[in-house]
């Protein structure tokens, strides 16, 4: 039979990463290894301390139960703990705080409890995808900013059309902004919390990025005053713990409250043994700092090795990412393609993918590639290699 699909679902196609995956599939079957940055997923262990716990807490609740889909007093106490030791600010973890299935759920989700057809979401391209589809599955109008390098990372609201923004109930912020590294300053997330503030504007800032950076420690949009604002975090990056999905959101009451709502139509919360975990990786600093050692190693390899063949230098100040620039007249396809070379054979994710045009009709993301710092140091080493030796490959693309 012909299995029916929605409008929606037909609409988007294939998320852009599963082609990815099938070219590096192709590679293989060829006899090559390629060198993976394509997907922002750590490749390092999650640290001892965090799976120890997970270990030891899935003894400590035999009987499993459903875990509740706020998260745990436990929980919520350790985040409100580490967000005051972190940014300074002082949350209920009764009201304030709520957990999620990593920061991908509640990032679609969220629309579901703030938007109806017809109203209009702000958010940045390129960008996280989820804020484009959870837009499009709530029935809303998306309206597209975007991010480009030297530029901010946060939008001017007076550049958006006034009927735009009238009927704008949700705006997003990426800070540090996947994939181009940028971060906010303080002075800039006030002057947009303040103007959202003003027009009834939902802030929410995804700061699953925030402990990932090299220069300054990136501030919170909540250091701006709760009333109005919603930051979401994930352990997923900070601490190398994308597969076990903890996430939560952070912010004002009302709309933690909201929050709750949809998820209680949707999930049943993350795993307690998996909470606790969560918990260990709170109070530990020592692995983040760690991972961003790692991290900054791995950033100056892959951005010496592009500008010792004359591209840019496009080092990011924060987040997972090279964001760099194509050779000139050269598409972020035609440049990740040339890389994909079987005698490089390095995955780089086109700008293209994940970005869209704007209201201008322009790409923000076309010309570059983006390559997380993912691969073994060992790895990242071997291709900065062979793109220094096949430089003519990539500047003849
Ligand atoms: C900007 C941004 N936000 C949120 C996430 C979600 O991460 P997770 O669902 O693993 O918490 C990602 C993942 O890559 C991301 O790039």
């Amino acid at each position: 039979m012909s299995i029916p699909i929605s409008d929606r679902v037909q609409s988007f196609g294939e998320y852009p990463f599963a082609e990815v995956q099938r070219r590096v599939r192709a590679l293989r079957e060829k006899g090559i290894q390629a060198i993976d940055f394509g997907i922002g997923d750590p490749s390092s262990p999650t640290p001892d301390l965090i799976r120890e716990k997970a270990q030891e807490a899935i003894e400590t609740h035999r009987r499993a139960g459903y875990p509740g889909f706020i998260g745990s007093m436990d929980f919520r106490e350790a985040v409100a703990r580490w967000i005051d030791n972190r940014f300074g600010v002082t949350v209920d973890p009764e009201t304030e705080v709520t957990s999620s299935i990593g920061s991908k759920e509640m990032v679609f989700n969220a629309h579901f409890g703030f938007v109806n057809p017809g109203d209009v979401v702000v958010f940045p391209t390129p960008g996280y995808p989820p804020y484009d589809r959870g837009t499009a599955f709530s029935g809303a109008e998306a309206f597209r900013y975007p991010v480009l390098r030297g530029g901010p990372c946060v939008p001017d609201l007076a550049a958006i059309p006034e009927d735009v923004l009238s009927r704008t109930k949700m705006l997003w912020v990426t800070s540090p902004h996947s994939p181009t590294g940028i971060t906010a300053t303080l002075p800039q997330l006030q002057e947009l919390a303040d103007g959202c503030r003003e027009r009834g504007i939902l802030l929410l800032c995804d700061e699953a990025y925030s402990e990932i950076y090299f220069d300054a420690r990136p501030p919170s949009a909540l250091q701006t005053g709760k009333s109005g604002v919603l930051s979401v975090f994930s352990l997923s990056k900070r601490s190398a713990m994308t597969g076990y999905r903890v996430g939560y959101a952070v912010g004002d009451p009302e709309a933690i409250r909201i929050l709750r709502l949809v998820k209680m139509s949707i999930d049943s919360g993350t795993p307690l043994f998996i909470q606790e975990a969560a918990i260990a990786a709170l109070s530990d600093e020592e692995h983040v700092r760690g991972f961003r050692e790692e991290y900054r190693e791995k950033r100056d390899i892959l951005a010496d090795a592009f500008v010792s063949i004359g591209l840019p230098d496009c080092r990011p100040e924060a987040a997972l990412y090279l964001w760099q620039q194509a050779p000139p007249g050269c598409s972020g396809i035609d440049f990740a393609r040339s890389l994909l070379h079987e005698d490089i054979a390095v995955v780089a994710t086109p700008g293209e993918w994940l970005s869209q045009p704007t209201s201008t009709g322009e790409n923000p993301g076309s010309g570059h590639v983006r390559m997380a710092f993912v691969p073994t140091l060992w790895d990242t080493k071997k291709a900065a290699e062979r793109i220094k030796t096949h430089r003519e490959l990539i500047l003849r693309a």
